[in-house]
């Protein structure tokens, strides 16, 4: 199913991103897996290799998550773009909304326990808060049928070495949440995605 999913958006064009890219990046790891990260969207080198989180930020994310006991392979690792925006700008709010929808069915078909939501964006679109990422990271919340884990992105600590310790801490949250197997709430206050 997840393939299906894969080849319909290999050759997606519903947007200008279409154009520029050299291969879609739809995602990678364990489709069965309970963690699920999302970041952003591809730059330069996920774009060249098909794949997300290669570049020096995907470098920092394999070391972040053997810290915690984890390797790539035992998570689903995704992005809210599955092309890169030229010259590494943000994302549009057009473009997010186009392919939001991709992320969606992936979440769905993945069925993760734990979504971590890496940096602003990939926050906005998958608790609809506008609220910035520092104050809300490190806080679950419940989507649904899974915990969204907001968390900075990587990225941000290789832009702001002061950013570091905030990052690892992140990544030491989610182990807790992991291990915790938070129970979900069936009245919890749930936004709808899906
Ligand atoms: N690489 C990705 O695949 N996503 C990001 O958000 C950053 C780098």
């Amino acid at each position: 199913m997840l393939d299906d999913l894969r080849r319909e958006v290999e050759v997606c064009g519903r947007c200008g991103l279409a154009d520029s890219r050299t291969r879609v990046v739809f995602g990678s790891g364990n489709p069965k897996a309970d963690l699920m990260l999302v970041g952003e969207a591809p730059g330069y080198h996920e774009d060249r290799e098909g794949e997300p989180f290669v570049g020096a930020a995907g470098q920092l994310l394999s070391r972040l998550l053997e810290d915690i006991g984890l390797s790539r392979g035992d998570i689903y690792i995704g992005n809210v773009l599955k092309c890169p925006p030229p010259e590494n700008r943000n994302p549009s709010r057009l473009e997010i909304e186009t392919c939001k929808p991709y992320l969606l069915r992936q979440i769905e078909m993945i069925s993760p326990k734990i979504v971590g939501s890496l940096g602003n964006f990939a926050t906005r679109v998958l608790t609809g808060k506008g609220t910035g990422i520092t104050a809300l990271r490190g806080k679950p919340m419940q989507v649904g049928s899974f915990f969204v884990l907001p968390m900075f992105h990587p990225a941000a600590a290789l832009h702001r070495g002061d950013l570091r310790s905030a990052v690892e801490e992140d990544f030491r949250t989610l182990k807790e949440i992991l291990e915790a197997d938070l129970a979900l709430e069936p009245r919890h206050e749930q936004m709808n995605l899906f």
